[in-house]
């Protein structure tokens, strides 16, 4: 394999953990697009139970539990997430109904048909998109909803640069309309899809991460894993400014029936 090409899973985690502990997203996105997405969903009230799902540090859960009622449960597999997590939570004043949990995706501890909303902001590719909306299904109540992003192509056909990495790290990557294809064949009604804008790539997470990248590799000076680490993050930047027509994140936001 191109080693330029390598996939998130096949470094140190905890050197993993230790750089995106400094960000305050570990993926693209923004609180303008957390709250558009939120106004597809309807069914709400103080009540209702929502689940984050590869939650990070909880950059979007906290905006999503400013702008929703109910008792929002953030699930990541690793607990230097979770911890700051519930830090946030609580400098924010929202550790009444807003928890974070050590789990994995694959093993969620919920009951079936407990959840109002299943909420995945750049996750759901760690158990792929397919998988993930037909083991989540049964989690949540009949008329609750899903809300996802995920990595998208925006183009039937793409330079064989971007192609080839994209196959190598997440191959499951397709095109809105095949996507939501997947999500009305695993049960959902699809409500509604949007691309993300590039701001959410550019400014809120590639530019915070010039800083980091510094601080990391100063940190870790002549440590390899972290120099290869940080070259792959970079190349993934370079990918994404010279070929971000061809691709990016959408939302796709789908009604269980
Ligand atoms: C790209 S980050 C997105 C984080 C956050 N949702 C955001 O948008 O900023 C993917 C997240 O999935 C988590 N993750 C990876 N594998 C997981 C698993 N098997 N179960 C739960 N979380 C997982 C990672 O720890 C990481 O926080």
């Amino acid at each position: 394999m191109n080693e330029e090409n390598k996939s998130i899973h096949e470094f140190d985690l905890e050197l993993i953990c230790e750089y995106f502990a400094n960000l305050k997203r570990q993926g693209p996105g923004s609180p303008e697009v957390t709250i558009k997405a939120l106004s597809f969903i309807d069914n709400l009230d103080d009540k209702s139970r929502i689940a984050d799902i590869g939650c990070g540090s909880g950059g979007q859960t906290m905006v999503l539990a400013q702008h929703a009622p109910g008792n929002i449960t953030g699930v990541d597999i690793f607990p230097t997430f979770i911890d700051l997590f519930n830090r946030n939570a609580e400098k924010l004043g929202l550790q009444d109904r807003v928890k974070g949990i050590v789990e994995s995706m694959d093993n969620l501890p919920f009951q079936d048909e407990e959840l109002d909303l299943i909420w995945s902001e750049g996750a759901i590719y760690n158990i792929g998109f397919e998988r993930g909306l037909h083991e989540w299904r049964k989690f949540l109540k009949t008329g609750g909803y899903i809300a996802v992003s995920e990595g998208t192509w925006f183009t039937e056909e793409r330079p064989a640069e971007i192609e080839e990495f994209w196959m190598s790290v997440y191959p499951e990557i397709d095109t809105i309309s095949n996507k939501v294809a997947q999500m009305q064949k695993a049960g959902y009604i699809p409500v509604s899809t949007f691309i993300l804008p590039e701001n959410c790539w550019t400014e809120i997470y590639f530019a915070p991460k010039v800083e980091a990248d510094k601080r990391f590799l100063e940190k870790n000076a002549g440590n390899k894993a972290a120099e290869e680490f940080i070259a792959n993050q970079q190349h993934e930047a370079r990918l994404y400014n010279t070929y971000k027509e061809y691709y990016g994140y959408a939302f796709y936001i789908g009604k269980k029936i």
